[in-house]
C-alpha cells in the first residue's frame, strides 16, 4: 500500500513522542526516516523504526539529551551527541557545518556518542539543496570483515557526497561500502525470501536471518565493496568517524559492556560542507557539475547518475506517496502506527 509522506511523517513522530522523544526531536527523526522511504531507499526508513524504538526503550538512545560542542575552531568543531537520536545530532551537526560554508567557505564537525542517524545521504543532500557541498561519514558496529578475514569488525560505514547541479537533480552519491548491508538482509528475512548472498558475506549457504544473527555472534562477516579498495575506504571512514573525536572504533562499537550488559553504541559521524563560491561562481559550479553529469548519461541509454534514482522516486512519492509491504505494515501497527 501507498502512504501520503506528511501522514507517514506524522505518524513516526507520534510514535517517538510517545516513547518520550520531544515533539522537535521527534519531528526531525520522522523527517530523516521518512526522507529514505521518499529516495526509495526501503533499508533505512519505516523499516529501522523498530530499531530506534527498541534502542529507547533499552535505554541506550536517549530521547532528550544534551548535545553539546567539546571543541572548536573557527571552521572546526567536535560536538557531542550525548547518545541522543542520531538524526537528531547529525542535523544538529549539519547545521553549524553549513553556517560554517556559508561564512568561512567550509565546515566539519567530528560527532562522538551518536546514534545510528539513518541515511548518510540526508545531511549531505540538505546542503546541496542550499547550493553547498555536502559530506557525511559515519561509523557503525561490525559487521565487514577486512579483505582475506572473516571477522565482523568494521560497519557497513556509509558515505554520501552531494553537490548541487543544473541537471535537476543534485549529484548525489550515498552508499554503505559494504557489498551488502545489514538493510537488505532485514528486508529479505522480513519478506522470507531466501537469495544466494555468497557472493557478499563470508560464510555459505546461509539464509539472510541467519546471516544476521551469525555477525551477532562473529561467526559470519559481509564483504566490503570492490575487495581491498573497499576495506581502504571503509577504514577511511572508520578513521574520520573516529579518530577526529577520540572516540569508539571497532569493537569498540558492539553496544556491549565487557559483562554483556547493554551500552550506547557510542557511534561517530563527521560532516564537512564546502561552498562552491569559494572557489568559482555557483552557477558555474553548478554547470560544471551538470556537465560532467550530462555527458556520463549521455554515454549509454541505459547509464545513470547517481542522484537520479532518488530523484525519481521522490517524484513519485510526492505524487502518490510511500511504499508499505504488508509485513512491514503489521510491524508498524505493533508500534502504534495508525492505519
Ligand atoms: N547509518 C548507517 O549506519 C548506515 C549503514 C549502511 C547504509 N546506510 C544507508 O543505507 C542506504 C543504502 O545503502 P546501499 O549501500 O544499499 O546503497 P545502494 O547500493 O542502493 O546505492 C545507492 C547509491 O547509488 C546510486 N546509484 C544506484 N544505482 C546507480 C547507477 N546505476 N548508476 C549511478 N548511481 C547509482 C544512487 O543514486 C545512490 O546514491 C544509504 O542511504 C546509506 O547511507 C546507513
Amino acid at each position: 500500500m501507498r502512504i501520503p509522506i506528511q501522514d507517514a511523517k506524522k505518524n513516526v513522530a507520534r510514535i517517538l513522542r510517545a516513547e518520550g522523544v520531544p515533539s522537535e526531536n521527534a519531528s526531525m527523526a520522522s523527517d530523516v526516516i521518512i526522507q529514505a522511504d521518499v529516495f526509495g531507499v526501503k533499508t533505512h526508513g519505516l523499516s529501522r523504526l523498530g530499531y530506534y524504538i527498541k534502542r529507547l526503550r533499552d535505554g541506550i538512545i536517549l530521547p532528550d539529551a544534551k548535545i553539546w560542542i567539546t571543541r572548536k575552531f573557527p571552521t572546526c568543531c567536535v560536538m557531542d551527541g550525548g547518545n541522543c537520536l542520531g538524526q537528531v545530532v547529525a542535523n544538529r551537526a549539519t547545521d553549524i557545518v553549513m553556517e560554517s560554508a556559508k561564512e568561512y567557505g567550509i565546515g566539519a564537525c567530528a560527532v562522538r556518542n551518536s546514534s545510528h542517524y539513518g541515511i548518510a545521504g540526508y545531511y549531505s543532500w540538505r546542503c546541496a539543496k542550499q547550493g553547498l557541498v555536502g559530506i557525511s561519514f559515519t561509523n557503525a558496529r561490525p559487521a565487514v570483515a577486512p579483505t582475506f578475514g572473516n571477522v565482523p569488525k568494521l560497519g557497513t560505514n556509509p558515505f554520501a557526497i552531494s553537490m548541487p547541479s543544473d541537471f535537476g537533480f543534485p549529484f548525489h552519491i550515498d552508499c554503505a561500502t559494504s557489498s551488502i548491508q545489514r538493510g537488505n538482509l532485514e528486508v529479505l528475512a522480513r519478506m522470507q525470501q531466501d537469495a544466494d548472498l555468497s557472493a557478499y558475506v563470508t560464510c555459505a549457504g546461509k539464509t539472510p536471518s541467519q546471516i544476521l544473527d551469525m555477525i551477532e555472534a562473529g561467526t559470519c562477516a559481509l564483504k566490503p565493496i570492490g575487495e581491498h579498495k573497499g576495506y581502504g575506504l571503509s577504514m577511511a571512514i572508520e578513521l574520520f568517524s573516529s579518530a577526529f573525536q577520540n572516540g569508539a572504533f571497532l569493537s569498540g562499537l558492539e553496544g556491549y559492556y565487557e559483562g554483556g550488559e547493554k551500552k550506547p553504541y557510542d557511534v561517530g559521524h563527521f560532516f564537512m560542507c564546502i561552498n562552491p563560491e569559494a572557489f568559482t561562481e555557483l552557477e558555474e559550479f553548478k554547470r560544471n557539475v551538470g556537465n560532467v553529469m550530462r555527458e556520463l548519461k549521455a554515454s549509454g541509454h541505459q547509464v545513470l547518475v547517481p542522484g537520479e534514482l532518488e530523484s525519481i522516486a521522490d517524484a513519485e512519492a510526492n505524487q502518490s506517496g510511500i511504499e508499505i509491504s504488508d509485513e512491514l505494515l503489521w510491524e508498524l501497527v505493533s508500534f502504534g502506527w495508525d492505519d
